[in-house]
C-alpha cells in the first residue's frame, strides 16, 4: 500500500507542471462528411438514459432475434447485454455484406517484403474462406459452440480467417499475441482449457522469416505438464503448399491446415445463432497479480459497441481505406482491425512486418499505394517514425482525414508532429482511452463534434460516464488539477463480461473498491474501477496519467510487474526480484530489474544474461528489461517491503527521498554506487 501512494503521489506532481494545451478544431472538410454530426447524442446518451439508448448502437447490426431485455442486472456486476436477443458475428462482419458489397475489399493483406505484392481479399472472397476453414473445423476438430481454441498466429489475413470462422460455429477463440513465448502461449492454452492450438508456421519480421511453428512445440509440452493436453495443432503455411519453418512436424499431432481444407473447398457452414450474452472471446492481459487473467467478451454487447465505436469514432465509411497498425492479439487488434470495420464493411489493412522495414517511408509508402485515409496507431510507433525520419510523410502523396492514437498517454509535442508531419495539418485526430477490459473506447473526442486537445484523451463517450474518486471515495472536482482514480459509473455494452473462471476476481479488482452495496443488482452501485490515474479539466476533457496498480505500460503493452519478477525468479541463483519502469524515448516507458541473489553465488554477467533470457522464454522478447541489476540487497522497509519507489527513482535518476524509514538505508548507495 504504501508504494501505491507513493506513486499516485508522484502522477498527481508530474500533472501539476502541466499547462492546459490549447485546442484544434477539425477542419470544415472533415466536418462536412463525419459519421457524427448530431450534437444531441451527448444528451441522448445521458446517464440517466442508460442503458436503454444503447438500443442505438445495437441497431447498427443484424439480428436473428431482438433482445428480451437491454441489460440484465440480477447478476450484478457480470451484466448481460440485450439478453434474449440471437446474433452471430461472423455473419454480420462477411454475410451480410455480399448483397451490397461482394466486390468490394475487406482485407489487404500486406506482406513485410515489398516484392511481394498486397494481397487483396474481397468480402466474397473473405466468406468462402470463412466458410470452408469453418467446415473444417466443424467436421475434422469436431468443435461447437462454447467450446475454446488457442491461436497464437502472427499478422496475417488467415487470423481474422480464423477469428471468423470460429465465430460462426460460436467457438470463443483466445488469440495469443505472436510475439509471446511458447510458455506465455501455454499458460493461456491451459486457462481456457483449449483442446486445440492453431498457429502459422512462420511469419516475416525485419526483413527474416522467424519459425514459428518452434513456440507450438514449447506451447503444448508445457501444456502438457501442467494437465491440458492438446489433441491438434492446427498450421496455416505462410506460403501455402510449403513449409516455411525449421522445426518438424510432430507426426499425428500437427496437421497442415492448407491441406486438409482441399476436402472442404466450396462448403457452406450457416452461422449459429447465438445467445447475445455468449461469450465470444477471450482476451488475456495482465494485472496486479501474477497470473494473466482472460477478460471475456460477450457477442451482442461487443459488437454493437465496436460497430458504434468504429462509425462514429474512427469515422469509417464505405469508402475508406482504413489502416489500423496495432497487432490483432491485442484489444486492438480485435476491436478495431476486425470486428469493428468489418462489421462496416470496410477495407482493412494487415500489414505483416514491423514499421521501418525496409526504410524510414514504408508506413507512408502503404499509405500512399492502398489509399489509405484513415490511420490507426500508438505514441511508441509515432515516436519511433518521428524519430527514423521526421520528414518523411512529406514525401508521399497520401492525405489522411483522420487519426487514432491509443494505448498509452501522447506527449503534446509528439501529438503535434503527428498532427502536422503525419496528418499534414488536415486530420482529426482522436486520442482513444480504453483498455482490454472496456472493449472500446472509454474517453475519445466525437471527431465531428469536439475539438482536439493536445496529451488530452477528451470527454467520455456518449454513454460512458466518468468519474474522478479519491481514495476516501469522494469525487474530485473537474478543473482543479488534482488527479485521482478514474472510474466509469455506468455499465456499457462493450464491457468485459467476467475474468475467464474467475468471478471472485473480477469483481475484487474491478469492482471492490467503490462498491456501494454488495449485494446490489443496481448498476449504480458499482463503479467500474479502471485502474489508471487521471485529471479532469474543467471541460470534462481527460488527462490519463498512468497506472495506479502494479502494470507497467512498455510500448502501450500492459506488462504485470510481477509477471516479469515471477520470470526471473525462475532463475535458480535468484533470491528476490523487483522491477520498475524507466523512463524511455521511444516506448514511454521500460522495465529495469533489480535482483538480489541466494546466499552463495555472486554476481556476474552470466546470471544476468539467464534473467534476460528468462524474460524472453517465459513471457517473449517484449519483457526483455533495460538492464538486469544484481544488488547487495534490496531496500526494504522496516516490515520487509521493497521499496519499488526507491529503485524507480534511482533507475529515473530522480530524487529518492527520505529513506530514513528503511531498515538497510546504506543499500541505496551501494545500489548508487553500480550505476
Ligand atoms: C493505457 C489498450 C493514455 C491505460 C487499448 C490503460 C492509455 C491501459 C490510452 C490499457 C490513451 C490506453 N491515453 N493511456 N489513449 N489508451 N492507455 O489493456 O493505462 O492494452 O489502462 O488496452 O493502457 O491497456 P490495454
Amino acid at each position: 500500500m504504501a508504494d501505491k501512494e507513493m506513486t499516485e503521489v508522484s502522477e498527481a506532481q508530474i500533472a501539476s507542471h502541466w499547462k492546459e494545451e490549447e485546442l484544434y478544431p477539425p477542419t470544415p472538410e472533415f466536418i462536412a462528411q463525419a459519421n457524427m454530426m448530431d450534437e444531441g447524442i451527448y444528451d441522448r446518451f445521458a446517464l440517466d438514459n442508460v442503458p436503454g439508448c444503447f438500443k442505438e448502437y445495437a441497431d447498427l447490426l443484424d439480428w436473428y432475434k431482438y433482445w428480451d431485455v437491454i441489460l440484465d442486472t440480477s447478476d450484478a456486476p457480470c451484466y448481460k447485454w440485450f439478453k434474449g436477443g440471437l446474433i452471430n458475428a461472423s455473419y454480420n462482419c462477411v454475410d451480410r455484406h455480399l448483397a451490397k458489397n461482394r466486390n468490394k475489399t475487406a482485407i489487404h493483406f500486406v506482406p513485410e517484403l515489398e516484392e511481394e505484392r498486397v494481397d487483396h481479399i474481397t468480402y466474397q472472397e473473405l466468406y468462402v474462406r470463412v466458410n470452408e476453414f469453418a467446415a473444417l473445423l466443424q467436421d475434422y476438430c469436431g468443435l461447437k459452440a462454447g467450446d475454446r481454441v488457442t491461436l497464437h498466429m502472427p499478422m496475417s489475413a488467415e487470423l481474422p480467417i480464423t477469428m471468423l470462422a470460429l465465430c460462426r460455429l460460436g467457438v470463443i477463440h483466445s488469440q495469443v499475441f505472436g510475439g509471446f513465448s511458447g510458455k506465455a502461449c501455454a499458460d493461456r492454452i491451459v486457462d481456457s482449457g483449449s483442446d486445440y492450438l492453431i498457429t502459422m508456421d512462420a511469419y516475416y519480421r525485419g526483413g527474416k522469416i522467424i519459425d514459428h511453428k518452434e513456440k507450438a512445440d514449447e506451447a503444448v509440452a508445457e501444456a502438457t505438464k501442467q494437465g491440458q493436453k492438446v489433441k491438434k495443432v492446427l498450421v496455416w503455411q505462410r506460403y501455402p503448399g510449403k513449409y516455411s519453418a525449421e522445426t518438424p512436424m510432430v507426426e499425428g499431432r500437427d496437421v497442415f491446415i492448407n491441406d486438409l481444407l482441399k476436402k472442404y473447398y466450396g462448403k457452406r457452414i450457416d452461422p449459429v445463432p447465438m445467445p447475445a450474452e455468449a461469450p465470444l472471446f477471450l482476451m488475456y492481459t495482465s494485472g496486479t497479480t501474477g497470473k494473466p487473467k482472460g477478460c471475456q467478451h460477450g457477442t451482442g454487447g461487443y459488437l454493437a459497441y465496436v460497430t458504434a465505436t468504429s462509425k462514429y469514432v474512427q469515422d469509417i465509411h464505405p469508402e475508406d481505406v482504413y489502416w489500423c497498425m496495432a497487432d490483432i492479439g491485442w484489444i486492438t487488434g480485435h476491436s478495431y482491425i476486425v470486428y469493428g470495420p468489418l462489421a462496416l464493411a470496410a477495407s482493412s489493412v494487415i500489414y505483416e512486418g514491423i514499421p521501418n522495414y525496409p526504410d524510414a517511408g514504408r508506413c507512408w509508402r502503404i499509405a500512399q499505394d492502398l489509399g489509405v485515409n484513415i490511420f490507426h496507431t500508438a505514441p511508441t510507433a509515432i515516436r519511433a517514425l518521428r524519430k527514423i525520419g521526421p520528414d518523411e510523410p512529406a514525401k508521399y502523396n497520401y492525405q489522411f482525414k483522420h487519426m487514432t492514437t491509443v494505448g498509452e498517454p501522447i506527449e503534446p509535442e509528439v501529438w503535434r508532429w503527428y498532427y502536422n508531419a503525419v496528418g499534414k495539418g488536415k486530420a482529426a485526430i482522436v486520442d482513444t482511452w480504453w483498455q482490454t477490459e472496456t472493449g472500446g473506447f472509454l474517453c475519445s473526442t466525437l471527431p465531428g463534434l469536439r475539438p482536439m486537445k493536445p496529451g488530452s484523451a477528451g470527454p467520455g463517450m456518449p454513454g460512458i460516464h466518468p468519474i474522478i474518486l479519491d481514495e476516501d471515495g469522494n469525487e474530485v472536482p473537474s478543473g482543479e488539477g488534482k488527479a485521482g482514480n478514474i472510474c466509469i459509473q455506468n455499465p456499457w455494452p462493450g464491457m468485459f463480461q467476467t475474468i475467464w473462471g474467475d468471478r471472485e476476481r473480477f469483481v475484487r479488482q474491478y469492482f471492490e473498491r467503490y462498491c456501494k452495496d454488495p449485494n446490489s443488482k443496481d448498476w449504480r452501485d458499482w463503479p467500474y474501477l479502471t485502474g489508471d490515474a487521471a485529471i479532469m479539466a474543467s471541460d470534462g476533457y481527460v488527462r490519463i496519467l498512468g497506472r495506479i496498480d502494479d502494470v507497467i505500460n512498455v510500448s502501450g503493452h500492459r506488462l504485470g510487474t510481477k509477471e516479469l519478477e515471477s520470470a526471473a525468479l525462475t532463475v535458480v541463483e535468484i533470491a528476490e526480484a523487483a522491477v520498475v519502469p524507466v523512463k524511455h524515448e521511444i516506448k514511454g516507458v521500460e522495465p529495469d530489474m533489480y535482483v538480489a541473489l541466494k546466499p552463495g553465488y555472486t554476481a556476474s554477467e552470466e546470471i544476468a544474461k539467464k534473467v534476460q533470457q528468462a524474460l524472453v522464454t517465459e513471457i517473449g522478447p517484449i519483457a526483455k528489461c533495460r538492464n538486469v541489476w544484481i544488488v547487495p540487497d534490496m531496500p526494504k522497509t522496516r516490515s520487509g517491503k521493497i521499496m519499488r519507489r526507491i529503485l524507480a527513482a534511482l533507475s529515473n535518476n530522480t530524487d529518492v527521498g527520505d529513506t530514513m524509514t528503511l531498515a538497510n538505508p546504506e543499500v541505496v548507495d551501494a545500489i548508487r554506487k553500480m550505476k
